[in-house]
């Protein structure tokens, strides 16, 4: 679990800003959920053999004898929260984003937190239209490309449905049946009841079975294989780069037909995932709401940026040096400095330091384009010097005509 310490609270505050805006864009509405949700909750959908429910909750028991989880992931309290607040009843489809902290007791490592930060897009329908799966990926690129990370690829499969994919099933539990004794320990447990999960095992000595496993595409019935031609169109026409990945199933139980994750160049690990969940929302009580949704790793994102050296500052407005000298005007000073913020007026103050050499100089290093010079006499007097700092020029101006000044000036 990191810190975020000040030097990086730019970058957190571009991805937030950008997030509000795209997400304004396409018409998608801010839903906030708890971090605390009934353990159970992730245990039904996320599912029972995926490593975030089997190895990686946190689990907090109440001396009531409630079992908690910190939520690991968003979409299932998004779901229930849909079904809890009747927000079906709202006009379709529903389009929700969140953005906050998930926990999940990974084993530490580069890329892989504890407490991660996610940025979430669900659309919630009455139809499984693939273009809510499009509009989905495209918000997610729109983005991450608003952060100037480039080079964006998209790795795409189909999962199936309820219709088709038994049948796949049971294609992966005769392949990998001979294979069992070779398997992880997770695999060969999970390799029957739920042998899709072994395509996402991230073992190394499972890797090399991977490939000659049987893949979903030759699998699909005539529905998911529209569904996914029509997904893979709508990319082909935005123009956003795919490789039909077969054996991407995600480490999720509740997907079914479109699954994706998003990678760019310069880190091996998604910057993003997400995919269709037709039946969640029926599973957990509401009526039959095909819906898809994705979400960014917002710590993944910042690494891209902080390596890169991506430059999100743009030009920033330096302040206007607030200079004080003596007693009198310290004293003085925090007052007329909340008359310059209610004004508007941007300024920095000094007001731990008593030189006027030290305070000039700090006024020179921060940019500043103007200087209020506030000492004994003015304090006296009712005045504040306004120094040009590039001219060196100054005027003596009364307090009352300070805000005034400044403006006149920075014509
Ligand atoms: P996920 O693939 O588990 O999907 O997470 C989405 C993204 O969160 C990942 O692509 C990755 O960038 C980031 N992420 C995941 N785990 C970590 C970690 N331990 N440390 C840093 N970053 C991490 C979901 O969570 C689904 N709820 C996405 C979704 C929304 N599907 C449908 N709607």
């Amino acid at each position: 679990m990191h810190d975020i310490l000040p030097s990086d609270q730019y970058i957190w505050e571009k991805i937030r800003n950008n997030l509000k805006d795209i997400a304004g864009f396409y018409n998608f509405l801010r839903i906030d959920t708890p971090l605390l949700e009934e353990a159970a909750l992730f245990e039904r959908t996320t599912g029972q053999d995926t490593d975030i429910v089997e190895k990686q909750m946190y689990i907090i028991k109440t001396s009531k004898g409630d079992r908690l989880a910190l939520r690991p992931e968003g979409t299932p309290s998004v779901a229930r929260a849909y079904i809890q607040h009747g927000l079906s009843h709202l006009a379709q489809p529903v389009k929700l984003y969140y953005e906050g902290s998930m926990f999940r007791r990974e084993q530490p490592q580069a890329g892989r937190l504890r407490q991660l930060h996610q940025a979430g897009f669900e659309i919630i329908s009455n139809a499984d239209d693939p273009v809510y799966d499009a509009q989905t990926i495209l918000a997610c690129c729109r983005l991450i490309e608003s952060l100037k990370i480039k080079n964006l690829n998209i790795h795409i499969n189909s999962i199936g449905c309820k219709v088709c994919r038994p049948n796949y099933r049971r294609k992966l539990i005769d392949y990998y049946k001979p294979l069992a004794k070779s398997l992880c320990k997770d695999c060969s447990r999970r390799s029957v009841n739920n042998p899709l999960r072994l395509l996402d095992c991230k073992t190394p000595a499972c890797q090399p079975f991977k490939e000659g496993a049987p893949i979903m595409l030759d699998s699909l019935c005539a529905n998911c294989g529209k569904h996914f031609k029509a997904v893979l169109e709508y990319i082909e026409s935005l123009g956003l780069s795919y490789t039909l990945d077969h054996y991407l199933v995600r480490g999720l139980d509740y997907y079914t037909k479109t699954v994706f994750e998003i990678f760019t160049e310069g880190i091996d690990l998604a910057i993003g995932g997400g995919g269709r969940y037709d039946y969640l929302i029926a599973m957990l009580g509401g009526r039959h709401s095909p819906a898809v949704g994705a979400a960014l790793g917002l710590d993944r994102l910042v690494d891209v940026i902080k390596t890169k050296e991506i430059n999100l500052l743009g030009k920033i407005k330096p302040k206007i040096a607030f200079i004080h000298m003596g007693d009198l005007a310290k004293r003085k000073s925090l007052s007329l400095i909340e008359e310059l913020r209610v004004s508007g007026i941007d300024a920095v103050d000094f007001l731990g330091k008593d030189s006027l050499n030290a305070q000039l100089s700090l006024a020179n290093k921060l940019g500043s384009p103007l200087a209020l010079i506030f000492g004994q006499k003015e304090a006296l007097e009712e005045d504040i010097i306004i120094r040009d700092m590039k001219t060196g020029s100054q005027e003596t101006v009364p307090l009352k005509r300070i805000v005034k000044g400044i403006r006149r000036k920075m014509k």
